[in-house]
């Protein structure tokens, strides 16, 4: 049965995507099969393997409509054993829409909860915002992984987001949780930078840490996650470490 992780932070920009991208891909390194789902209306996580949003008739919008019609809107990727359940911009006119259902926070559950035997693991890229749509997230979840810049105006609202998950946690979903924070673009010859790592380092889990560098928006530009494009830079080898430490607490 697979593993839902979900990979969030209220805090736009932190590297929520690019972080969900590469785990993905490097978990199908290490042999396991993976669903990547798009759960944010700028659909980055969709672009980012190099597909047009709006080329699909099917996505996360006919799922959290219909969640008995997960197995259509799922495709497989060009990459072995890796998996999308894409976004659409359709997605920003969603929220108000569940706000009258009344299991408008279970709708991506009841979904998942039908394709969860086919995968080893679940990724759920978040949009920065704790709507409907991503409590969503948070309730279908067994995991939350937080992406934290290591920057003071990103760091700023990182202790905030950790106790609303914890109050999340407590009303929705008891089971969930937490792989702990990876700190974002670091930049080690920045005391800012530094000093921000200390902080997360001490008041929280830190699961790894990834240096801020071009490797990882030119690998973007190629429609691929930068583990796949170039699996020798320093970066590749940083997501492919907390990806094996992902593996190491889930699987024990
Ligand atoms: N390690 C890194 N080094 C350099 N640039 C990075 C790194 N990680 C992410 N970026 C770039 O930073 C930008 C934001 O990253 P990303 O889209 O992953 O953040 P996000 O948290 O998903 O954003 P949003 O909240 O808008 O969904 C992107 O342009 C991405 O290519
Ligand atoms: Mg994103």
């Amino acid at each position: 049965m697979g593993k839902i992780i979900c990979i969030a932070n209220q805090k736009g920009g932190v590297g929520k995507t690019t972080l969900t991208a590469n785990i993905g891909a490097a978990l199908t390194l290490e042999g396991k099969t993976v669903l990547l789902v798009d759960l944010d209306a700028q659909c980055s996580l969709t672009m980012s393997f190099g597909y047009d949003p709006n080329n699909f008739d099917n996505s996360i919008v006919t799922v959290l409509d219909n969640p008995s019609k997960v197995g259509q809107a799922i495709f497989e990727t060009d990459v072995e054993n890796l998996s999308i359940l894409p976004a659409s911009t359709m997605l920003i006119t969603v929220d108000s829409n569940l706000i009258s259902k009344r299991d408008r926070y279970e709708r991506l559950k009841k979904a998942l909860d039908k394709v969860k035997p086919l995968f080893d693991y679940i990724l759920i890229d978040c949009s920065p915002a704790l709507s409907t749509i991503t409590i969503n997230a948070l309730v279908v979840a067994d995991y939350i992984l937080t992406p934290a810049e290591t920057k003071i105006a990103s760091h700023f609202s990182l202790d905030a987001f950790v106790s609303t998950i914890e109050t999340m946690k407590a009303v929705r979903n008891p089971n969930l949780q937490s792989l702990g924070v990876v700190a974002t673009m670091y930049n080690c010859q920045a005391n800012e930078d530094k000093e921000v790592l200390a902080s997360i380092q001490t008041n929280n889990v830190l699961l790894g840490v990834i240096k801020r560098t071009t490797a990882v928006s030119s690998a973007v530009k190629k429609g691929l996650p930068c583990v796949l494009v170039n699996r020798r830079t320093v970066v590749a080898q940083e997501f492919r470490t907390i990806t094996n430490k992902i593996i190491e607490k889930v699987e024990g």
